[in-house]
């Protein structure tokens, strides 16, 4: 009888690539992929633990999927950074699970899961098995996408105090540049124009040469349309890779540098290695080209021992940067992280206030961005075909920019083709555009 099985992913395209991976390992097994829980013999959740809230969300589901346990025969894993964190602490927490996969043993999916459904045991592998970045890649079974995410790093050597992927992802582990030369050729040979290079700091790649090296031998592959990468630290970005960006015009133009807080102390406490004044001379890097790439970050606000005055800072530094787009997070406690020693009174509905303020601004910023864009016409690449119910096609430009496509009778794009667009309204989260 066919088993089937569904994967639910969380977090970060690290961990969306795992879930391909993870998806590869079942199909070899004879396993067939189904698009809900519902119709699944074997549930896998792929957990991020990086804030309280995606934490909050397994479990919420775990207690979902427990009634569901109830009804039919139901296999539960759990897979991801959560995974790695609470080891077999998961299984008191939630004993519906049968089974809990670390980070780094996807491989061992078959042998765990004939543990758990043929011998009925509790299966577990959480060891640190460091030559992870080594899985065969030619089994992991893509979304249908209109770009390939590609292992190039994992773990992260750095040691910011309020973050957990250290200890879930590792150590830096760097995958030889000629097994990704080999992917990247395969997925061209499939039909990818688009490959965006993933680790947890990309920029200290060193699998036998630089980040940067690896950028230009990668951009010059036949075929290839646009290289993307993320993410990066500041004190591995360096002059060298900034030109590189900036002058290869198969790099996409859109730089992800996350800066998490515009004052000196709160950097100092969080570990960051930089301080502003370095973290800005870094962007000089990029020159006068700096205003033709899109330049995104990640701020946390709320971090233990913020001032007004030092997130007034952080509001200086967006006004002053005026990044394009960012992220930010209310900063969450992670057990067995360092910050967990700092203390931590600011009251919650201050820090949402701050996180509100700090939004508001980016969206005037990232408005104003994109009210510049009306009227240009543009490349962008198509990421979803199917007509949404308000008429329009979803593409995206080199930037990242997300366009909203407005229907053109009689024409059927395709997942991945590239098209030109005239951008025709702005919104902080999307451009409008029409097709020329
Ligand atoms: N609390 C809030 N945000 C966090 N991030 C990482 N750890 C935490 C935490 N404990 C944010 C950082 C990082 C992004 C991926 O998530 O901004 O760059
Ligand atoms: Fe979440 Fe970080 Fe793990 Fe990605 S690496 S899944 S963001 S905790």
């Amino acid at each position: 009888m066919t088993k089937r099985f569904f994967i639910q992913t969380w977090g970060c395209q690290m961990n969306d690539h795992d879930g391909e991976k993870l998806t590869g390992v079942m199909v070899q097994e004879g396993y067939v992929e189904v698009n809900s829980s519902k119709e699944a013999d074997v549930v896998i959740l792929n957990t991020c633990s990086i804030r309280e809230k995606a934490v909050h969300k397994v479990f919420s589901e775990l207690g979902r999927l427990k009634k569901e346990k109830l009804q039919r025969p139901l296999t539960i894993g759990v897979t991801g950074c959560l995974a790695q964190q609470e080891q077999s602490h998961l299984f008191t927490r939630a004993p519906q699970i049968d089974f809990v996969l670390g980070t780094m043993a996807l491989e061992k999916l078959p042998h765990i899961l004939s543990q758990a459904q043929i011998k009925g045991e509790k299966g577990i592998d959480v060891e640190h098995y460091p030559d992870n970045h080594l899985f065969p890649t030619e089994i992991a079974k893509r979304k249908p996408t209109a770009k390939a995410l590609v292992t190039i790093i994992e773990g992260c050597n750095h040691a910011c105090t309020y973050c957990i992927v250290p200890r879930t992802r590792g150590i830096e582990r760097s995958r030889p540049y000629q097994s990704i030369i080999d992917e990247v050729i395969r997925l061209i040979d499939q039909g990818y124009r688009e490959i965006e290079l993933l680790g947890q700091n990309v920029n200290s790649y060193a699998g036998g040469c630089n980040f940067t090296e690896l950028l230009r031998r990668v951009s010059a592959l036949k075929g290839l349309e646009w290289l993307r990468f993320t993410t990066s630290h500041p004190m591995n970005f360096t002059k060298e890779l900034a030109h590189e960006i900036v002058t290869n015009p198969r790099i996409a133009p859109f730089l992800h540098l996350p800066v998490q807080s515009g004052s000196n102390a709160v950097l100092k406490r969080m570990l960051r290695e930089y301080t502003i004044e370095e973290y800005l001379e870094r962007l000089d890097y990029l020159g006068s080209s700096r205003s033709s790439i899109c330049l995104s970050t990640d701020f946390i606000v709320g971090f233990p021992g913020e001032t007004e005055s030092d997130f007034q800072q952080t509001l200086d530094l967006l006004d002053y940067v005026q990044f394009e787009s960012s992220f930010s997070f209310i900063y969450s406690l992670r057990p067995g992280t360092a910050a967990v020693r700092l203390k931590d009174d600011l009251p919650a509905e201050v820090k949402q206030e701050r996180l509100v303020r700090l939004q508001s601004r980016q969206a005037h910023w990232t408005l104003l961005d994109n009210q510049n864009m009306i009227g240009k016409v543009v490349d962008a690449r198509i990421e979803n075909p199917i007509l949404n119910e308000n008429g329009f096609w979803v593409g995206r430009m080199g930037s990242s920019k997300t366009l909203h496509l407005k229907e053109k009778v009689g024409y059927i794009p395709q997942m991945g083709e590239l098209v030109s667009a005239r951008i025709t309204a702005a919104s902080p989260h999307f451009l409008g555009a029409e097709l020329v």
